[in-house]
């Protein structure tokens, strides 16, 4: 990490509002990382050989956990030259039985060993009755889920000093017992837990096509002032439904979308979330240009590409 970010990250456990159980995320102390990818194996020589070009990295955190040393090393190797993020993808937040605790143990000291500005995790749950579900499933849009997320997430923002940010997933349909629409419901949970917010811009884009909504109004709805990074990507569409594979270039609504967030959130940073389908490396290069560049059109990132370290 650069040094600079170092001594923001510590100014982010900050202030503590009276409706908060979390320390509020003061996202104007984060840096501002840029546009970069998320990692997948595949990308390893690309990325380093390109890596003018790529501002930041996220990278999968449940390919770190219980792991031979050689793949730590890949992590060291990448941390030499990029500041990198962890995504987590089980920890399941919204789960009513708690969390795991081997499990979160793990999240919590690969977070310290890699010591990011912020790490992120899902509005989901992916294990119930003690049985993994394999994906991310969505919580209800109620006050009981904002309670137990709540709890949840105290639960590791006592271990780690570390702002955590939540993503908004795709789902194919919606569990009975909404109380509130998704906008308000992320609200609340951002407002009580301190947390900030990963926006999917193509989640949000894809949940709209599927189950109706025009994404503008959505993203009125949301908690805009909370947005700390984004995910962008495109999906593909199969008997009249998009499907969230990441295996497509950015469409231009998604585009429209980020430069209509970029404008009003106070985003950080834009990963590009490319796993299916891949294209030559370049062209995923000309879509971090193209975040880029509308980045800094609203100010977001305005300094020269830069890497961490
Ligand atoms: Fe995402």
């Amino acid at each position: 990490m650069e040094e600079g970010a170092a001594a923001d990250v510590e100014d982010v456990a900050g202030a503590v509002d009276e409706d908060c159980e979390g320390s509020a995320i003061m996202i104007s102390t984060l840096p501002a990382l840029g546009v970069g990818l998320g990692f997948r194996e595949p990308f390893r020589s690309d990325v380093l050989f390109h890596r003018d070009r790529i501002d930041f990295l996220e990278i999968t955190a449940d390919h770190y956990l219980d792991v031979p040393d050689g793949k730590l090393q890949e992590l060291e190797m990448l941390a030499d030259h990029f500041t990198l993020i962890p995504h987590g993808l089980s920890l399941s937040l919204g789960s009513a039985e708690g969390l795991d605790q081997g499990y979160r143990n793990q999240i919590v000291d690969l977070v310290r060993r890699i010591d990011p500005p912020w790490w992120s995790e899902h509005v989901a749950f992916t294990r119930a009755g003690g049985i993994e579900l394999g994906h991310l499933a969505p919580v209800p849009f109620s006050h009981e889920a904002i309670d137990i997320l709540a709890a949840n997430i105290a639960e590791v923002q006592e271990l780690l000093d570390t702002p955590l940010i939540l993503e908004n997933i795709t789902y194919d349909f919606r569990l009975p017992g909404d109380e509130l629409d998704e906008g308000a419901f992320l609200a609340k949970l951002t407002e009580r837990t301190g947390c900030g917010l990963l926006l999917d811009l193509t989640n949000l884009y894809t949940n709209a096509m599927n189950h109706g909504g025009d994404p503008i109004d959505l993203l009125d709805q949301l908690p805009l002032d909370r947005v700390v990074q984004l995910h962008f990507v495109g999906g593909h569409w199969e008997q009249g439904v998009l499907i969230d594979s990441h295996s497509q270039p950015v469409p231009a609504q998604v585009w429209e979308l980020m430069d209509f967030v970029l404008a009003r959130a106070p985003v950080r940073g834009a990963i590009l979330e490319r796993d299916e389908n891949l294209p030559p490396f370049e062209s995923l290069l000309d879509e971090l240009e193209r975040a880029r560049q509308l980045g800094r059109k609203h100010g977001r990132w305005p300094l020269p590409t830069s890497n961490g370290p």
